[in-house]
């Protein structure tokens, strides 16, 4: 791989050693994917937060990068950590736990990254433009951020992300080359999808199609007439988790669509794929005991709306309302925290039903985001069902 003089420099180590050590996982990340140079980046977010995930292991090398000098110099935010940070105890977390996942954000503040902790950073601020190359690592947001922003991103694990962090590069290489973001197969989807539930179940079955197609083409939708930001974020979440896909188009709605012809490869999606993704999580005769809502994070569109629907009734039910610290401090000033906070539900800031250390504390969840049943049920051991978020926000109140 060619490296330009600056980047040399990092690698020999005249930037410190946690830069020399980025330099070396981007070096040797370009050689397996066969890349020709680095790209300067704008922008990072970075996954793998939670204590949960990341270990005693994980915070050593964290804590090492921190005190080799690493410092980022580009924008950087984080994904989701185990906890509210501001009120772990709220949510049940025990304070060893709390106390580890403190020491995990405090070596990410060292090295400058932005500790807002959300998987929807283009919500809050960390929004780059169209055919801008970032480096983001958690996957619902590569998919927006490719798809639906048109920047250009492969999906980063958490030292890669943060090697590109600390450096401001990332290989060449994938999702960054227009060759790579060529549609390979249409799928025409004949059915009506309104709502997050059901752009998460497009996804769900969109995802598992691809999973069978050879070589994973990218993707080109077609006959989906609107699509807002929050349904849009539902669908790269589940399209994401169940087809692993890191870009797809959407005519008439996503920015790289029109560049292309759809292919002449087709697949049809119809309502009975939709049920069969529906039905494939069970109906389930088991109490509920859980429910929650924003996985991704809630926008404050969704937030203003789940206050008005509860319309200061009482939830029966353990209910997470997870989103971002900066949007829960506008719904704060607005009024909608009051409201949902008098009603019983608990915001669940900076983390979420997946990465929260909760496995096997509930037993039957209810979410509309079929990446969140993908993960309760395969990490947290739970019975899930997937329903509209005005009946997620009902099934809280009976
Ligand atoms: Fe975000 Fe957690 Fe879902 S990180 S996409 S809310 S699993």
């Amino acid at each position: 791989m060619e490296l330009t003089s600056q980047e040399k420099a990092m690698l020999e180590g005249e930037f410190g050693s946690a830069t020399r050590k980025a330099m070396e996982i981007l070096a040797a990340l370009g050689k397996i994917y066969g890349a020709e140079r680095l790209l300067p980046v704008s922008s990072v977010q970075i996954s793998g937060v939670s204590y949960d995930n990341l270990g005693d292991a994980g915070l050593e090398f964290l804590a090492e990068m921190a005190g080799g000098g690493g410092r980022a110099r580009v924008l950087t935010t984080l994904n989701p950590a185990g906890m509210d940070i501001e009120n772990p105890g709220g949510l049940g977390i025990p304070e060893d736990f709390a106390r580890k996942q403190r020491q995990v954000i405090d070596a990410f503040a060292k090295m400058n990254v932005v500790t807002t902790c959300t998987c929807t950073p283009y919500l809050v601020g960390n929004l780059p433009h169209f055919g801008e190359h970032i480096a983001w690592s958690e996957s619902s947001a590569v998919a927006y951020a490719n798809a639906v922003l048109g920047a250009r991103t492969n999906r980063e694990g958490g030292p890669s992300a943060l090697a590109a962090s600390l450096t401001g590069r990332t290989p060449a290489y994938g999702l960054h080359l227009d060759e790579n973001r060529r549609p390979g197969v249409a799928f025409e989807v004949q059915a009506t999808i309104k709502g997050t539930d059901r752009f998460g179940l497009l996804g769900m079955a969109a995802g598992r199609m691809l999973e069978k197609l050879p070589g994973k083409p990218v993707v080109y939708f077609s006959k989906i007439p609107t699509a807002t930001v929050e349904e849009l974020k539902s669908f790269c979440a589940s399209f994401a988790t169940y087809g692993g896909a890191g870009l797809f188009h959407i005519e008439g709605i996503t920015p790289e669509a029109a560049q292309f012809s759809p292919p002449l490869q087709k697949v049809q999606i119809t309502e009975n794929d939709l049920l069969d993704a529906r039905n494939s999580l069970g109906i389930l005769e088991e109490p509920v005991d859980f429910v929650t809502l924003g996985c991704p994070h809630l926008s404050l569109n969704e937030i203003a709306r789940l206050a008005e629907l509860l319309d200061r009734r009482k939830v029966k039910k353990e209910f997470w309302v997870t989103t971002s610290r900066p949007v829960k401090q506008t719904a704060d000033r607005m009024g909608y925290s009051t409201i949902i906070e008098e009603s019983g539900a608990k915001f669940a800031t900076d983390t979420c039903c997946v990465v929260a250390p909760i496995a096997g504390r509930f037993k039957h969840m209810v979410t509309d985001s079929a990446k969140a049943c993908y993960y309760g049920a395969a990490k947290n051991r739970f019975k899930v069902s997937i329903r509209s978020f005005e009946d997620v926000v009902k099934e809280a109140l009976s």
